[in-house]
């Protein structure tokens, strides 16, 4: 973020905030990875970085405490290997910043019931189960107050993401209009390729942990071997073409959108370089396993040394809390909270 400085004249140079999170899921998978962690890896070298796990959201449907607990500590290592540098950004967990819950209040109570009903994740989650518990509802207002405590102007996340962005841009402006100029109104920062990569066996839908098929999901911490199993039986479809179209034929489209974010080369282009499914598959594969494999090294490194984690996870929090903290006071007396 760049300008001249209205005061003296002068050009100046900003650097950006930016946060982004993630369930606690255990080991990320490809569509993680490609979407949202690469990125965020990226972004941490020129940027005030924020990156969290949202343990919190984690409650909103029913998980034991002891998957949760270890599901966390896998995340965290997963994110290390991947690269998040506590030198370079701030790496933290969600329930460790008190700040997050006590915000969330302030904006359910600015947020309205029609518009949270209108959340596809909520109804996505939702359908299907018994009970639903109402913090499923109120999961993007948690969300919102994740993103509005550490005035922030980009929030680089996966495609479907882009309708709670939405929803906190809205939750922002109408305090800002309602309370006076409060937060900043943040910005999604979506990446062109790999923002939606799908399951591999149901291209139809995107690569996620909970709707896993076995064989459709690519773990970040896979066996190279599984990986290539998986990609070699990758659902492709019977037209034999190698085309980039998404509507038409989609289990190629996304092994060419695969190649395409692990190498760089533009996806049109990747398609006049393989003249069958089997080359294709085989170059995915061998990109994927050669872009996944340092990352895997370091995540049993990490696993091998909790304390470490944990140590990079409390002093994160406390540098989180230090700023998370003015802007809740900024909230509460702008309300008129005593
Ligand atoms: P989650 O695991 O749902 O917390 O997602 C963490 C991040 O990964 C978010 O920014 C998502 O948008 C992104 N993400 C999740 N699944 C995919 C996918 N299949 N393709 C691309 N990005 C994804
Ligand atoms: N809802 C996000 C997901 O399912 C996770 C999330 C929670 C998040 N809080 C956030 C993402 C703040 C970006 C910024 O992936």
């Amino acid at each position: 973020m760049s300008g001249l400085c209205p005061l003296t004249g002068n050009y100046y140079k900003k650097m950006a905030k930016v946060l982004s999170a993630i369930q606690p899921s255990g080991d990320l998978h490809l569509g993680n990875y490609l979407g949202a962690v690469r990125q965020w890896v990226a972004s941490q070298e020129d940027n005030d970085s924020y990156f969290f796990i949202v343990d919190l959201h984690a409650l909103t449907l029913d998980i034991s405490p002891e998957t949760l607990r270890s599901n966390t500590i896998k995340t965290a290592a997963s994110l290390v290997a991947s690269g998040l540098d506590q030198a370079k950004c701030t790496l933290f967990l969600q329930s460790h910043v008190p700040q997050h819950t006590a915000l969330t209040w302030l904006l359910e109570c600015t947020a309205s019931y029609g518009e949270l009903l209108r959340m596809t994740q909520f109804k996505d989650k939702g359908k299907g189960q018994e009970s639903v518990r109402a913090g499923l509802l109120t999961y993007p207002v948690l969300m919102a107050a994740d993103i509005l405590l550490y005035n922030i102007d980009f929030v680089p996340v996966g495609d479907d993401q882009k309708q709670h962005l939405e929803l906190t841009r809205n939750v922002a402006g109408r305090f800002n209009n309602r309370y006076g100029d409060t937060f900043v109104v943040p910005e999604a920062k979506v990446p062109e390729i790999g923002a939606r990569i799908m399951d591999l066996q149901n291209p139809a839908n995107k690569m996620s942990k909970s709707t896993a098929t076995p064989l459709g999901t690519i773990g970040v911490m896979d066996d190279p071997k599984d990986i290539e199993k998986k990609i070699k039986k990758a659902v492709t479809d019977s037209s034999m073409l190698i085309c980039y179209d998404r509507e038409n034929h989609p289990g190629v489209t996304n092994l060419l959108e695969i190649l395409s974010a692990v190498t760089g080369t533009n996806p049109l282009k990747l398609t006049e370089d393989f003249s069958n499914y089997g080359e294709l598959k085989k170059a995915v594969a061998e990109a994927v396993i050669e872009a996944l494999r340092p990352i895997r090294t370091k995540y049993y490194e990490i696993l091998d040394n909790e304390d470490t984690l944990s140590e990079i996870l409390r002093a994160g929090s406390e540098k989180a809390e230090v700023i998370a903290a003015v802007t809740l006071e900024k909230a509460r007396r702008a309300m008129g909270l005593l």
